[in-house]
């Protein structure tokens, strides 16, 4: 059989088997015994190369490379060289002889696609300025394993980002209601809020936006924040600024329901869009977050580099 190659560029590539992957991964991180014995990636090598630092995907795609049999190979930008003196499709054809899949961690997210265009290899984005589809696969397997009646929305409360764009798309595609609260002139990219209210539409799920934190978190489920200013955005002044009055703190989530959700794809900034109080409380899954990322990649990784194996093993459970 013939399969066409799959890029993950942001979550809803993904769109119809999303459910699927989310689920499978929850068989994997509880199945000991199926975990054990499937090496799907066995005899593969899978390249990571990264122009940002990282600690949870650096190692969460080392270790689950390693588990499902595969070698995995970090390449960090300082050390190749792409965007010295080669270019992004020279990279990827070359990479593409050598390696059965690639991850990328990047600043443009045209790169991302640059390269999964130019690769014959399967690529996943592994962060662009855009997009972070293996942060909301994680995140969405966090909220399936903790809560599978989701007692109220989504809601977002910071900067209009990368992490909030996946989110928005993997929600809606999940069922899930998700509403956000940026600052004025934060809000996420137009044509993405287009893209989850389309899916919305299709599976019952509202988006929703306001520049209101209280409206955002009153009454949510979940309530989810990330830092004010990405990497590669240090250089935009009086960002900072922008977010008095979106610190996730204990007046805030007072707002929620009592058994709400704190999530956070970390590293967070203690003190500044979280306090203490709210992410080391007993609402807090954001180590569970850190750890889907491996499971969830592990997930993704079998579909799109061994869809034979992926195929198989659906089957099965
Ligand atoms: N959440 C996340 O992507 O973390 P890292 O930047 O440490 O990889
Ligand atoms: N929005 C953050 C996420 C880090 C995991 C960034 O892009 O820096």
């Amino acid at each position: 059989m013939n399969y066409e190659k799959k890029d993950l560029m942001a979550i809803d590539d993904f769109k119809d088997d999303l459910p699927e992957i989310i689920n499978w991964a929850i068989n994997l991180k509880n199945d000991d015994e199926m975990a054990d014995g499937f090496k799907p990636l066995e005899g593969m090598t899978i390249g990571s190369i990264y122009e940002k630092p990282s600690t949870r995907t650096r190692v969460s795609f080392e270790v689950g490379v390693n588990k499902l049999g595969g070698q995995p190979l970090t390449l960090l930008s300082n050390d190749i060289q792409l965007g010295k003196s080669e270019s992004v499709s020279d990279t990827a054809a070359v990479l593409s002889r050598y390696l059965d899949g690639i991850t990328y961690r990047c600043f443009k997210h045209s790169d991302a696609q640059l390269l999964a265009k130019s690769a014959s290899v399967p690529v996943i984005n592994a962060l662009s300025d855009m997009h972070h589809p293996c942060q909301a696969a994680a995140d969405l397997m966090a909220i399936t394993e903790n809560k599978k009646d989701l007692n109220g929305h989504i809601s977002w409360v910071g900067d209009g980002n990368n992490v909030l764009h996946d989110l928005l798309l993997a929600g809606v595609i999940l069922g899930h209601d998700v509403k956000y609260a940026t600052p004025e002139g934060m809000e996420p990219n137009q044509e993405v809020v287009d893209r989850a209210v389309e899916i919305g539409n299709k599976t019952g799920a509202k988006v929703v936006a306001t520049n209101d934190p209280i409206e955002a978190v009153s009454d949510a489920g979940v309530i989810y924040t990330d830092i004010f200013v990405s990497m590669g955005e240090e250089h935009l002044e009086n960002k900072f600024e922008a977010f008095q009055g979106f610190q996730v703190n204990e007046e805030l989530v007072s707002n929620a329901n009592d058994n709400y959700l704190f999530m956070h794809c970390l590293p967070a900034h203690r003190g500044e869009e979280v306090t203490d109080g709210v992410i080391d409380s007993k609402n807090s899954i954001v180590f569970d977050q850190a750890e889907n990322r491996m499971w969830a990649q592990m997930s993704l990784l079998t579909y799109m580099c061994n869809p034979i194996a992926w195929e198989a093993y659906r089957d099965l459970y």
